[in-house]
């Protein structure tokens, strides 16, 4: 198939392109390398250096003999959408490009405004190009099981059955999403499930879990080829952070009282799971969800399985919580439509977390500890940050 992956120089974008690349589609990737902006704005770097997309495409036709297509643009820039389309005529898209991170979102009005606008206008003018283009064309758009929140019932696969007063329906489950970014996901969600309706199209939405991990069967095939490691206070996942933290010796940093309790995967399910949505189309018209996760943990329990796998001692550490969140909650989320279409879980095993510890240790010499803090609250309207550089948002 030909398949373009949007964001395809981000964390998850670049080793799904590899992925896909290796199963023998044709695959073009679009970024505006926006997300390398945020490191100089924030005045931080990925753990494991990571080369130009230039670079990397290179060393992946020298290692593998595949070809990746690169289109450099914004997805906020419809034009350049529309030229892309053109001139690549992809089957399906996959759709990584967004500001992902919710501290970001949550620094100020500019970085709130900046990720809505960014996130929402990108996929409408996607969605206007597959409709003008190809409306046949399968959107595969990654979402997040953040837009959920973390209501007192079971979570749903996207839709829930309602009966109100004597009349039942199935309706897309309430989302109560956490932060600015979750909202821009939830308002996407709202986009894509309307340009179905109206215009035919096929789209499969991934409420993907938070990924943990670094290496895949492709990225360990050559240096040149890794994707990021993000530990940092603002686009850090939880599980990369504890692990630098162990490994430096400084102590895992617990938000709250540490029950917050999400969905998580491994990398390697992600490219997994995309690879079985592009695989297995939805019909014409039909927007369909998939809970893209394969276990869940609190931020405690995640904490302690860092500091058991861990050979050395390691102090676990309870802030403040910077976030507007439940500490300690019901969760139970569903998730078997992956699992139905064959996913095979790589789980949370302490040889997993073992593995990570040992990435983080080869590159222990680039950690800087005053990235880790949390910096931006949610309580206030503006944090102000020790950037470095001028603001993507401004
Ligand atoms: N990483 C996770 O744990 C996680 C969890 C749930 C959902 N997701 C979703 O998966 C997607 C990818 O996440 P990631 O961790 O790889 O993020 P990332 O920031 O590493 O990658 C996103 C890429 O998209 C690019 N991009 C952003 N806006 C763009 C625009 N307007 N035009 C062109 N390129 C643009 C960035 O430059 C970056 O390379 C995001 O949509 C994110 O919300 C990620």
């Amino acid at each position: 198939m030909r398949i373009l992956v949007l964001g395809g120089d981000g964390y998850l974008g670049w080793p799904v392109a590899l992925h896909l690349s290796r199963a023998g589609h044709d695959v073009g990737v679009v970024d505006s390398f926006v997300r390398r902006q945020y490191d100089h704005e924030m005045g931080v770097d990925s753990l494991v250096p990571i080369c130009s997309l230039r670079q990397r495409v290179r060393t992946w036709e020298a290692v593998s003999g595949h070809q990746i297509e690169v289109f450099t643009g914004d997805l906020t820039d419809a034009e350049f959408v529309d030229q892309t389309f053109a001139r690549f005529g992809p089957e399906a898209v996959v759709h990584f490009a967004e500001q992902r991170s919710a501290p970001y979102s949550m620094i100020d009005r500019k970085h709130a405004v900046y990720t809505q606008v960014n996130n929402v206008v990108g996929t409408l003018n996607l969605l206007y190009a597959i409709a003008e283009h190809d409306p046949s064309i399968h959107l595969v758009k990654l979402g997040t099981m953040g837009e959920y929140g973390t209501p007192n019932i079971d979570i749903e696969e996207g839709f829930i059955e309602i009966t109100h007063k004597g009349r039942t329906d199935v309706l897309p489950y309430p989302k109560q999403p956490g932060s600015f970014y979750h909202l821009s996901k939830v308002h996407d969600s709202h986009n894509i499930q309307f340009g179905c309706r109206i215009w035919g199209l096929r789209a499969t939405d991934l409420n993907q879990g938070i990924v943990y991990g670094q290496e895949t069967g492709e990225t360990v095939l050559h240096p040149d080829l890794a994707t990021r490691f993000d530990y940092d206070g603002v686009f850090g996942t939880v599980l990369n952070r504890f692990c630098v933290q162990a490994v430096v010796g400084h102590p895992l940093t617990v938000y709250g009282k540490g029950g917050q309790t999400r969905g998580m995967l491994d990398i390697r399910d992600t490219l997994a799971c995309v690879e079985l949505a592009v695989l297995n189309p939805p019909a014409e018209g039909e927007y369909r969800v998939f809970n893209q996760f394969t276990e869940s943990f609190s931020v405690q329990q995640m904490a302690e399985m860092v500091a058991e796998a861990f050979p050395g001692a390691v102090r676990i550490e309870h802030l403040e919580d910077p976030r507007v969140e439940k500490e300690e909650h019901y969760y139970r989320a569903a998730h078997t439509k992956l699992l139905d279409l064959g996913l095979v879980p790589h789980l949370l095993e302490p040889s997993t977390i073992r593995g990570l510890l040992a990435v983080v240790d080869r590159h222990r010499d680039r950690v800087d500890f005053s990235a880790i803090e949390p910096t931006v609250h949610w309580r206030r309207t503006a944090s102000r940050l020790a950037t470095t550089g001028g603001l993507v948002a401004g």
